[in-house]
Formats: C-alpha cells, structure tokens, sequence
C-alpha cells in the first residue's frame, strides 16, 4: 500500500511540475524550467534598491527579446511566446529608461516591482519606454506586450511609461508617481489599454495644500482607438489629454486638481474628429473641456464640486454631441453644468448637440431642450430660456400648447424666438396658459 501512494504521490507532482512548467533544484528553489522566464534578480538586479539596476534589467529584457519565439503575430513582430520578465517582487532603482534595445517583438509580460528613476536619471525620459532603441521601419514597433502590478516612480525626473507606434499594449495595474512630464503617453499606434491603474504627480489623497503647483498630465492618448478603463488619477494638473480618434474612457475617478486652481480632469484637443465616449467616470472638482468637439459623447458620468463641462470652440464647430444621463452636485453658486468657451470665436456649425436628462444639485442645469410654462392674462406669452439653453441665440424648433378657459376661440401664433426668448402671441387678450419646448436641435 506505501509503495502505491508513493508511486501516486510522485506520479501527480511530476505531472502538476510539468504542467506548470517548473521544478525545484538542489538548493529547494523553485526555478524555470522553460528559459522564458528572466528573473531580473538573476541578472544582478538589485531588490533593494540600493545600487543601479538599469543594466541587469535590461540585460534581462534583451535575452527576452532575442528568444528565437515562435512565428510572428503582426508583419515582423516575433511571438514571444508569453516570455515573462519578473521583477520578483523586488524595489529597483534605475539611471536610464528601460527601453527595448530592438523593435518587431510581441507577446511579453514585465511584472511584479518597482522602479525608481535615481537622481541622475535624464530629465523628461520615460521609465519604461516602448519606443525603440533602433527603429527597425515596422508598422507598429511592438505588439501584446503587458506591464502588470508595477510601480514607477519617477523621481520628479521624467514620465512614468511611453508606448510608440504599438499595437494591443496592456498597462494593468501600475501606480505611477512623482512624473514631471506625462504619467503614460501614447503616441500613434492603437489599441493600447490602460486599466485598474493609479496615477498622481503627489502622493496625496485630496486636500493637499500644494494642489494648485500640480502640474503634468496624467495620461496622454495621441492616437486612436485606446482604451483607459478603471483608473484613477489624483493628482496632475491635467488628468487625460486625448487628441486621436474612437477613444473610450470609462470607470475613471479624475481629482488631479481642481478647476479653481486651473486643472481639467479631461482635455480633448483638435485636431481631427474626436470620436470620444466618456461614460461612468467621476470628476471631482474637476472637468472637461472638449475644442471643437465632433462625435462626443459624456454619459452615465458624476460632476462633484461645481466640475463642469466646457465645449470650447476653435473654428467653430460642435457636431453630434450627446451628453445626456449626467449628474451635476455643486455649492449653490449657480455654475452653469455645460459652457461654451467662445473666445476664439463663436460656434457657428452646430448639429446634432443634445444636452438633456441631466440631473443638477446646487448647480444650473443647462440643456439644449428647454421646456416651461407661462400664464397670465393678455395678448403676449414670453418665456425666456437663456438660464436654460446652451447656445446663445439658437432656437430652432418650438413647441407648443395653449390652453384657454376662454369661451372665445382664438387665434394664436409663435412670433419670435430671437435671443432665446419665445414670444407666443394671441389676436385678442385673454387668460391663458402657454406649455413651450425650446429645442436648439433639430
Ligand atoms: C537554484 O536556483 C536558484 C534560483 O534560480 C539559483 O540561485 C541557485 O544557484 C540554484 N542552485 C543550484 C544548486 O543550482
Ligand atoms: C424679434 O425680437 C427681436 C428682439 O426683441 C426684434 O429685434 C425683432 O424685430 C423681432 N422680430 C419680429 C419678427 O418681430
């Protein structure tokens, strides 16, 4: 019976050891059995911090890089196979940017530590930097790499994470600190996901003395097609700049720094469609600002603070936007919930813009569907919907339902919609009461 269990006990922990694909050696440690695992300790890395690690980090990304893999995934871009770079937990102080010494490589992990930019670290570089060292003239430069449960600090030297020219980049996980410049920045390629991730400039949960000196960006998407999902950033002094196509945001908490002191929560900046939807995220004394926003969509979303949204306008142009299902919470100044920054000129092409079903605590609702109602007795009915309606002068469609208990039976008109202002009139006095639905629409 003992040599059966023992025959049984081997045969499963060879099979689990196989299957996970390691094994212990003499020494009881557990080790790879595959080489696609680099533990950066094994290179000399230090975990504690104390001596430069930049070399043995990236001398472990290099052997990743220059595993044979297995096939290609884009045009150039070998696959890697899931090559896994472990940090092993460790706190690594690093002199330079990690950056990938070639370019056409994918599917690759870097996970598990932190990194921290030491004080002779080249102002404005990235920590971990996915452009390459020499370009090798590909489409997209890298493809399925994954940056999971790292921590950068920058030291107040640079940027946190620079993804070039890349295709299907996932950043899960990272908190990013003590950036100067940009917490992650992505420039051209697409599909990259940024999610469950914390970025702030300081350390601080709110309420910090030094909030109006935050400044850099917490994100920067300069490209199309992205994603930033479940993401808080706490302190910058902008939270996402996005100027690019068909992004999503979704499930992020910006309080970077507060309108008063000068930040914006998420700036969309031309050129270009915008293409953007900006759902389910809180924005906590701070707002949007969207210039010449086209295909723009705000939903779902929470205004904390007197945070509000700005349509800024540069030519002019504000196309299908829908912000609608919003709720605004503020201090009773009367903040307007949605403004129209017309400094450089007012809007002049506007379609399609519906502002409506948002909800306002201490805040002044502002929609592009106004409704009220007016009563007395006379021949002039004039509702005023200026406090109401986004754009200035803009009444395109109205109406309306008059009600008389009059025996007469009179004739009625809408005779004037200039500045906002509704006139409904009748032939002759009478009492009435004048239901109107001001659209700014079509
Ligand atoms: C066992 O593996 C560990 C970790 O890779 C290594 O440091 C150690 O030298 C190995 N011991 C032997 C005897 O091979
Ligand atoms: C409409 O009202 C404006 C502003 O009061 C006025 O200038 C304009 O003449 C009015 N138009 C008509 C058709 O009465």
């Amino acid at each position: 019976m003992e040599q059966w269990r023992m025959a049984i006990f081997l045969l499963s922990w060879f099979t689990v050891h196989a299957v996970y694909g390691h094994h212990t050696n003499s020494s009881g440690l557990l080790v790879s059995a595959l080489d696609t695992v680099f533990h950066v300790t094994a290179y000399g890395a230090d975990p504690t911090g104390k001596v430069d690690s930049t070399d043995a980090i990236i001398a472990a990304i290099s052997d990743a890089l220059n595993l044979p893999g297995s096939g290609f995934l884009m045009n150039g871009i070998v696959n890697l196979g899931g090559a896994r770079i472990d940090l092993d937990g460790g706190s690594y102080l690093i002199s330079r940017p990690v950056q990938f010494p070639v370019s056409g490589r994918g599917n690759l992990l870097i996970h598990g530590g932190s990194l921290k930019a030491s004080n002779i670290f080249p102002n404005g570089g990235y920590m971990i930097d996915l452009s390459p060292a020499s370009p090798g003239g590909l489409e997209y430069n890298y493809e399925f790499v994954t940056l999971r449960d790292l921590l950068l600090d920058s030291n107040y030297r640079g940027g946190g994470i620079q993804v070039v020219k890349s295709l299907r980049i996932n950043i899960d996980n990272c908190y990013i600190t003590h950036f100067t410049t940009v917490g992650i920045s992505v420039q051209g390629g697409h599909e990259t996901s940024i999610r469950h991730s914390y970025l702030g400039q300081h350390i601080t949960a709110g309420g910090d003395n030094g909030e109006r000196y935050f400044t850099g960006t917490g994100i920067e998407l300069l490209g199309n097609d992205n994603s930033i999902n479940d993401v808080v950033i706490f302190s910058a002094a902008l939270g996402i700049l996005i100027a690019g196509q068909a992004n999503i945001i979704s499930e992020v908490h910006c309080y970077n720094k507060a309108t008063g002191f000068g930040g914006t929560g998420i700036y969309l900046r031309l050129p270009g469609l915008t293409q953007t939807r900006i759902v389910n995220s809180y924005f906590d004394f701070t707002g949007i600002v969207a210039e010449d926003p086209v295909q723009f969509t705000v939903s779902n979303s929470f205004f904390l603070g007197d945070a509000y949204i700005v349509l800024k306008s540069i030519k002019g142009v504000a196309n299908a936007v829908t912000i609608v299902d919003n709720m605004f919470s503020g201090s009773g100044k009367g903040i307007d919930i949605v403004q129209l920054d017309q400094n450089m000129g007012p809007f002049k092409q506007i379609e399609q813009v519906v502002v409506d079903r948002n909800n306002v605590n201490g805040m002044n609702l502002k929609s592009t569907i106004a409704r009220a109602r007016v009563q007395g007795t006379g021949s002039s009915w004039v509702a005023d919907f200026n406090s109401a309606l986004v754009f200035p002068n803009l009444i395109r469609r109205v109406d309306y339902t008059f009600i008389t208990d009059d025996t007469a039976f009179p004739m009625h008109a809408l005779r004037n919609v200039s500045g906002n202002k509704v006139v409904i009139q009748s032939q002759a006095p009478l009492p009435a009461s004048v239901f109107i639905t001001a659209c700014q629409g079509e």
